[in-house]
């Protein structure tokens, strides 16, 4: 099972207020791309939408669907760039409403599970920004059932589109397992209370469940991109530690910066990496 609804409202219906003093301007939450050191998260979340709108392969005459659409970043960025018409689905109230509030042209979102998503026709691309990791819980990895899980995943997507259909794809990545104690109890913290119900793949269950249906085109390995992006997300949440724990208790700033810290770390150490792939439908 996904996380459910409640879960994905304790990740993302904290307040949409309180998400946007320390994302980028845009309200992308998933790694950027950095592609030189003086680069702003601003310009580094646009270069994040640049490569999967091209590892998509779309255009001013294609048809896009972003799976687990957030705040509508992604969708706003194709709109700007060019494509027929964009849909998101997304299972938080608080994000759709924020999206709905964007007026995107050409643009319909949905709070809807993927998984009962039933599209009109066959969209010329999809992309799908670090949403598989709310597939698959703690309980069931260790069950043996994540591969099985994303496959069913990549399976229901390849339904929506054409073979030669392009997709862009990002994911958070579980690597290494740290050794200290204090640094285990932060990653599950940060799993338990942030993130409930979700868990990162590791990027060989990827490998092995794009299968059958989708051929992986190119892949990039984006750790030291998060940390960094993440880094940029805890020193702006710190510029505003006093109105936050004002306005939404010391229990809120303290939790998020102990999530977002744990993330720096997670990154610099191997724990944790970022996966973007250019999937190309069989
Ligand atoms: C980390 S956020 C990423 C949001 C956005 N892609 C971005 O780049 O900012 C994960 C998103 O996946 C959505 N999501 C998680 N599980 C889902 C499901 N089963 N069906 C649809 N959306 C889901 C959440 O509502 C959230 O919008």
């Amino acid at each position: 099972m996904t996380s459910t609804q409640a879960e994905i409202d304790v990740s993302y219906s904290v307040s949409n207020d309180f998400f946007k003093l320390w994302l980028d301007e845009n309200m992308h939450y998933t790694c950027a791309v950095y592609e030189r050191p003086d680069q702003s998260l601003e310009e580094a979340q646009e270069n994040k939408a640049r490569v999967l709108y091209d590892f998509a392969e779309l255009s001013a005459d294609k048809t896009v669907l972003d799976i687990g659409c957030g705040w509508g970043s992604m969708l706003d960025y194709c709109v700007r760039r060019g494509v027929k018409r964009a849909e998101g689905v997304t299972l938080s109230t608080a994000q759709a409403e924020w999206c709905f509030a964007r007026k995107l042209p050409r643009t319909q979102i949905h709070i809807c599970d993927y998984r009962d998503w039933k599209p009109a026709e066959k969209y010329g691309g999809l992309v799908s920004i670090e949403m598989i990791d709310h597939l698959c819980s703690p309980a069931q990895a260790r069950e043996g059932k994540a591969i099985d899980i994303y496959r069913q995943y990549f399976n229901k997507l390849a339904e929506w589109v054409e073979p030669g259909a392009h997709f862009g794809f990002q994911a958070i990545l579980t690597n290494r397992i740290p050794r200290k104690r204090q640094d285990l109890l932060d990653l599950q913290f940060t799993a338990d209370v942030i993130f409930p119900g979700g868990r990162n793949p590791r990027v060989e269950e990827l490998v092995a469940a794009v299968n059958p249906n989708w051929e992986i085109r190119e892949l990039h390995m984006r750790r030291e991109d998060y940390g960094r992006t993440t880094g940029e997300w805890l020193r702006r949440m710190r510029q505003h530690e006093a109105h936050i724990r004002q306005t939404w208790g010391d229990a809120l700033f303290s939790d998020y910066e102990r999530y977002l810290d744990t993330c720096v770390r997670g990154f610099a150490a191997h724990w944790s990496g970022d996966v973007q792939m250019k999937l190309r439908r069989i």
